[in-house]
């Protein structure tokens, strides 16, 4: 079958080639992939920063923002049929770990787990995969189309629940949230904190008349464009911090977040960076604004089964609540064979898509 694939740890390797087709166990599914959502991970691995192939390969096959449809069900598979639009979840259990154990991946402690298309498993930018239905989410059809937006905002829902669960240290009654950052992860931050009740501000560096900032605006966020203003200045036109959720990819901008956070809240830091950055902080302020104002700094990564289910939820509100607004996050779908316009070039609009199949 045709797969896109790069050779991990090496700068511009990203093509499309031909690999052995899956080989279904009897307990696991054929899945036919119908759709993939590129993001920073993606761009990372093809930059040669981050990325592992499985274990006796050279290559991985990369993609992990994915919607496919069962093709074949195994025999030992009881519950699944053709014709199932299905969304895979990304890391698979080390095999070792307390939380692994307990269908907790995303909070694997021994490091040794895998993410299919980034670390040690082939991904999803593929004619096909095959995978056990445990790992598989059923998707209604209405959400079909905007599907592959399930993955990115499983890690949204699980930064948004764990920052709900982390206050129960006390008495919390959040109003206000802010989001730094208008891409998918922001607007999805945004989208999710509107459907919890929170007033919610989205803060990135767009001109107003970006089309982040229409769709911030769409689904009842405050927009604050922080092209030509710091974040001091910026929160003095907002409410105190109860909630911040740093989806801007820029480390910088987590260590300015933990200053405006309000008395008692909390910031959840969601972008991966891996750069070398050096810079100067006034650690002492930082450090008493924490202990004095019981504030909250927590990283997240992945997700797990549960918050794919929320994301399952709350895609069906948002589509009532604001009806294509889904959609209008998708703003390119390429053919998968012109994946070089994505990889190789400067990118354009919020959620980039390939179509696969189209070969
Ligand atoms: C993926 C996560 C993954 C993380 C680190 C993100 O782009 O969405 O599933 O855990 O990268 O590899």
């Amino acid at each position: 079958m045709k797969a896109i694939v790069v050779t991990p740890g090496q700068h511009g390797t990203v093509r499309m080639d031909d690999v052995p087709d899956p080989e279904p166990a009897p307990h696991e599914v054929a899945v036919s992939v119908l759709r993939v959502g590129l993001c920073g991970t993606d761009a990372e691995i093809a930059d040669g920063l981050f990325g592992e192939a499985p274990a006796g390969d050279r290559h991985l096959i990369i993609g992990h923002e994915n919607v496919g449809v069962i093709e074949d069900v195994g025999r030992r598979v009881r519950g699944w049929r053709r014709g199932q639009i299905v969304v895979a979840t990304v890391r698979r259990p080390c095999g070792r770990c307390f939380n692994c154990g307990r269908g907790e991946n995303d909070m694997c402690t021994s490091g040794l787990f895998s993410e299919r298309g980034i670390r040690r498993r082939h991904g999803y930018m593929a004619q096909y995969y095959a995978e056990s239905p445990a790992f598989l989410h059923r998707i209604p059809k209405a959400l079909a189309n905007v599907a592959v937006l399930l993955e990115p905002l499983s890690i949204v829902e699980k930064g948004i629940d764990h920052s709900f669960r982390l206050q129960r240290r006390f008495l919390w009654k959040p109003r206000t949230a802010v989001v730094l950052g208008a891409g998918p992860i922001g607007l999805l931050a945004a989208a999710v904190l509107r459907i919890r009740g929170l007033d919610a501000v989205v803060i990135s560096r767009e001109p107003d008349s970006d089309p982040r900032v229409r769709l911030a605006r769409a689904l009842g966020a405050q927009y604050l464009s922080a092209a030509d203003r710091t974040m001091e200045d910026l929160q003095k036109e907002i409410d105190p911090i109860d909630l911040a959720v740093e989806a801007t990819g820029v480390s910088a901008v987590a260590f300015d977040a933990m200053q405006v956070l309000g008395p008692n809240g909390v910031l959840c830091l969601l972008s991966v960076t891996s750069g070398r950055t050096k810079a100067e902080e006034p650690i002492d302020r930082i450090n008493e604004m924490l202990v004095l104002g019981n504030r909250v700094v927590f990283g997240s990564v992945n997700a797990n089964a549960r918050h794919f289910t929320m994301g399952i939820n709350d895609m069906a509100v948002m589509e009532k609540k604001w009806p294509g607004v889904l959609e209008r996050l998708i703003t390119t779908r390429l053919p998968w064979t012109k994946y070089g316009q994505w990889f190789g070039a400067a990118r354009h609009g919020i959620k980039t898509t390939l179509e696969v199949g189209l070969v």
